[in-house]
């Protein structure tokens, strides 16, 4: 008889992510094992599950639960203006090198909501850039993407994303950007008509396109090592030469494969700079 060390809850995720992978074709067989269980024993029990086992056939038989599912499992937190320091290094050290360029292509690689590339699209304009910019915003979650092309925010947290633009260094006032309906905040045409949202999964799609500023913050934690790299080697693929790379806080190129291709422009911060490869 086989042996195996694997506790009982692993071996279910195991079983729930292959049945994903299987009947969804989302690949989460090299995200980080301790937060999908956290994520699957969360979602188990908002719903009054005994485990994860339960979970299966009701996620195999039904598309909707296995979007919900989807909604807990890919972590959609996000923010306007979301550590707002970057934007002063990127505006200090990013901004006059690609104010060089007669156009800029701009990938936000795991956009959630919208609120990342939105807060980009603004700080563009305000650095004059915004006209010849295009943002490709792209995540693999498509109830998020939904939410993002709506372009429109709780009004409640438009206080504090206030907040976040003023420490981002905004020149402004963040309501001149948004107009209040519906309910909500609306981001002006003029700032969503610049962006491109659509369905991209990091693990199984292709480059993207020939980018001078990629940001993916926030989204590499979740992977385990190998992915990771794979993405990371997505990423690089994706820039042009001297193009530049952002990633999250708690994210960095060191100790990885692509680390050699590039120059960290703000350590801190998790800027990098991709360098022109001499063959
Ligand atoms: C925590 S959010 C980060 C949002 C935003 N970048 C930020 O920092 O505020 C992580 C996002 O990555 C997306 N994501 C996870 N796996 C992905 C994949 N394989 N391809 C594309 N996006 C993915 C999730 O759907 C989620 O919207």
């Amino acid at each position: 008889m086989p042996t195996t060390n694997l506790e009982m809850v692993d071996v279910e995720s195991k079983l729930l992510i292959d049945a994903i992978y299987l009947r969804y074709g989302y690949d989460f067989r090299d995200y980080q094992t301790t937060t999908m269980i956290n994520q699957f024993k969360n979602f188990v029990a908002s719903r009054d599950y005994n485990n994860i086992a339960e979970l299966i056939p009701r996620v195999l038989h039904s598309r909707e639960v296995f979007y919900e599912l989807l909604m807990n499992i890919t972590i959609n937190v996000t923010e306007m203006f979301r550590g707002p320091e970057f934007y002063h290094s990127l505006r200090d050290k990013v901004i006059p090198h690609l104010k060089t360029y007669p156009y800029l292509n701009v990938w936000h690689a795991g956009c959630s909501t919208g609120e990342e590339p939105y807060s980009m699209s603004i700080f563009l304009k305000e650095e004059e850039l915004l006209k010849r910019s295009q943002i490709y915003a792209t995540d693999i979650n498509d109830l998020a993407l939904k939410k993002a092309r709506t372009g429109i925010y709780d009004i409640r947290r438009m206080q504090d994303y206030s907040k976040k633009y003023h420490l981002a260094g905004g020149q402004g006032s963040l309501s001149d950007y948004y107009h209040t309906r519906y309910g909500g905040a609306k981001i002006l045409d003029e700032f969503r008509e610049r962006i491109v949202f659509s369905k991209h999964n990091l693990v199984s799609d292709s480059v993207f396109a020939e980018m001078q500023l990629i940001v993916c913050k926030n989204v590499l934690i979740y992977f385990s090592r190998s992915l990771r790299d794979n993405v990371l080697a997505l990423l690089t693929d994706s820039l042009c030469p001297k193009g530049f790379l952002c990633l999250g806080e708690h994210e960095s190129l060191d100790y990885t494969p692509v680390r050699a291709m590039y120059d960290v422009v703000d350590e801190s911060k998790k800027i990098y700079r991709k360098r022109i490869q001499i063959r």
